[in-house]
């Protein structure tokens, strides 16, 4: 939970901050950092105000998730894995977020997008990139 709590409001758990919940926890730091580094929603890095996880497993796959990640990558400029020059906006592919029945899906912040298509995933990345909500 402590982990969870820095993610929430630092965007990342930073190294001073490992170390102080390994301590106040009475867990070593090993530990910690295997918890840190178990979870994809915890960050050891810095990252946008906004991370757009989009889902690579295999149904999402199968229905055209490949397509929907180069659409994201050509709109926002950036590959998989990277942040926004103006650290506005990370893209990160992930694994099944359980909404296969709705699938092609992603997630923004919190907030889920199912049914996607291309088109329809650079209309949300648009509205992203001009101050609009997930
Ligand atoms: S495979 Fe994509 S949500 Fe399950």
């Amino acid at each position: 939970m402590l982990l969870i709590e820095v993610n929430r409001e630092l965007g990342f758990v930073p190294d001073e901050a490992l170390r102080e919940i390994a301590r106040v926890s009475g867990t070593s730091l090993a530990d910690v950092l295997g918890v840190a580094t178990f979870y994809s929603f915890l960050s050891l890095e810095p990252r946008g105000t906004h991370i757009i996880r989009l889902c690579d497993t295999i149904i999402c796959s199968m229905k055209g998730a490949p397509d929907i990640l180069s659409a994201i990558e050509e709109e926002l400029g950036i590959r998989a894995g990277q942040t926004t020059k103006d650290g506005r906006i990370t893209l990160e592919t992930t694994s099944c977020l359980g909404l296969c029945d709705q699938s092609p899906a992603m997630l923004i912040d919190d907030v889920p997008r199912s049914r996607l298509t291309a088109e329809g995933a650079r209309e949300i990345v648009r509205g992203l990139m001009q101050g609009g909500g997930a």
